[in-house]
């Protein structure tokens, strides 16, 4: 295992790329199983779990061909080709790794007619069940089966059947699986109350690029006429909303100056709006987003919800800005229940924040010390770099598996811009 190695204290400043968005490529990869045709994504991360993903797709009898960037571009190019299904299991081996697997449930299903996939089981930040995923999948006529671990299902009537689809919560997941299903099933699909966030109409203009038809992009109602086959198309992978909020907030917690080059303004309104008031001056331009701190930050009451709210995936990172705010914020994780791991990593560099339930009391301090400390989640990791970047002192991140699953070259993009940052082997 690795561990990254932190002297804080300097003030970043500079040229930041954004990478493509690990959240958007992990539904797009699996958008491959609709065609037989190829389907080429450019700007996709160099991240573990896309490389998981790819190896997930060559067990389904996909072949994959990468074509890295040049020189210092940032992200590739990856072109998937489904001929036919060489298989439509996703194995626990593979699925207990990367639970975005999930994500080939629905367009194996379409593609074959069956599909059955390991439950992906919980992780650290909470159980994450998938019901929502197969009521979706039944209101499309799909049969489901629970057993040993895995889902089995099947689509008995010739395939999947357009039908209505309505959300009980807004899932991220069920939308894109119910998506990537809709789209070859028979007749219409209307979906309600389903997930709104960028990286949904991402997949949405790629299916739309393979042929698919698609109404209400981009709002809560989405009317699917599915379609007997798609064809191959070449897509971009939008710019990672969350890295950049991320290194954001290693701009504001470092009273630094950095260009986040290729970031989209119209992804964060939410995440720029909390940096604005929390003293930070923000600027969209053509070349992304510059983000200055200027004086002390202020504290913020901010509570994570579906877009266009306030990102659950953006809440531990604003926690360790916070940290050093002019006074007291309050933040409330609605989304998952036990996304307050880096709490307590915090503290002992001497945060003081107390957690009642699913709300956090962030009591801005002077400064924070450097310290040994454990990665346990992907965000919440970035959230001790962040803290890292701004402490007197040593800080050491372990177990930093974790963050190469969502940060493309994170210690090489922070160095570019006056981090002293490296990355060391943990033995
Ligand atoms: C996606 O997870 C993201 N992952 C998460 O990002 C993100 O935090 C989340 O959406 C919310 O925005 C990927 O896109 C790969 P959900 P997903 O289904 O789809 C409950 C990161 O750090 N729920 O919208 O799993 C669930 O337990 C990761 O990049 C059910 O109850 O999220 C949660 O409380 C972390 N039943 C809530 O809904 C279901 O069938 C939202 O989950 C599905 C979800």
């Amino acid at each position: 295992m690795d561990r990254i190695t932190i002297r804080g204290g300097n003030r970043l400043s500079g040229r930041l790329p954004i990478s493509g968005a690990k959240n958007a490529a992990l539904t797009l990869l699996p958008c491959s199983l609709l065609s037989a045709e190829p389907l080429t994504l450019t700007n996709l991360p160099r991240l573990a779990d896309v490389d998981s993903f790819g190896h997930l797709l060559n067990e389904l009898g996909v072949t994959t061909t990468v074509k890295r960037g040049a020189g210092d571009v940032i992200g590739r190019e990856m072109t998937m080709t489904a001929s036919a299904l060489a298989s439509t299991v996703a194995p626990y081996d593979i699925v207990r790794k990367m639970r975005a697997s999930i994500l080939v449930l629905g367009p194996v299903l379409a593609r074959a007619g069956e599909a059955t996939v390991s439950l992906p089981g919980g992780c650290a930040i909470g159980n994450r069940p998938i019901d929502l995923h197969l009521k979706a999948l039944e209101a499309l006529g799909a049969e489901i089966e629970l057993a040993a671990g895995y889902v089995k299902a099947t689509a008995p009537k010739g395939g999947l059947i357009g039908g209505r689809i309505s959300f009980p919560m807004v899932s991220v997941g069920a939308t894109e699986n119910a998506l990537m299903a809709a789209v070859l099933a028979r007749g219409e699909t209307v979906m309600e109350n389903a997930a709104r966030e960028p990286e949904i109409v991402d997949l949405c203009r790629c299916l739309v690029a393979m042929g698919a038809e698609i109404d209400g992009i981009g709002t809560d109602r989405l009317t699917i006429q599915g379609k007997t086959s798609l064809h191959g198309a070449t897509y971009e992978v939008m710019p990672d909303r969350i890295e950049a909020g991320s290194y954001a907030c290693a701009a504001a917690i470092t009273g630094g100056d950095i260009m986040l080059a290729g970031a989209r303004a119209e992804d964060m309104e939410a995440i720029l709006a909390g940096l604005r008031e929390a003293g930070v001056h923000v600027d969209a331009t053509a070349e992304g987003i510059r983000v200055q701190a200027s004086g002390a930050l202020q504290p913020l009451t901010v509570s994570t919800a579906p877009f266009p709210a306030f990102p659950t995936d953006m809440q531990a990172q604003f926690m360790a800005m916070l940290a050093l705010a002019g006074g007291t914020s309050v933040l409330t994780e609605t989304i998952f229940e036990n996304r307050y791991m880096h709490v307590p990593e915090l503290a002992r560099m001497g945060a003081d924040i107390q957690v009642h339930g699913r709300t956090a009391i962030v009591k801005g301090v002077d400064k924070l010390i450097g310290a040994e400390v454990m990665a346990t989640d992907l965000r919440a990791s970035m959230s001790l770099i962040l803290a890292g970047l701004a402490a007197d002192g040593e800080t050491r991140v372990h177990r930093v598996y974790h963050l190469d699953r969502g940060y493309e070259r994170l210690e090489e993009k922070l160095s570019a811009v006056g981090a002293d940052i490296e990355r060391q082997s943990d033995g």
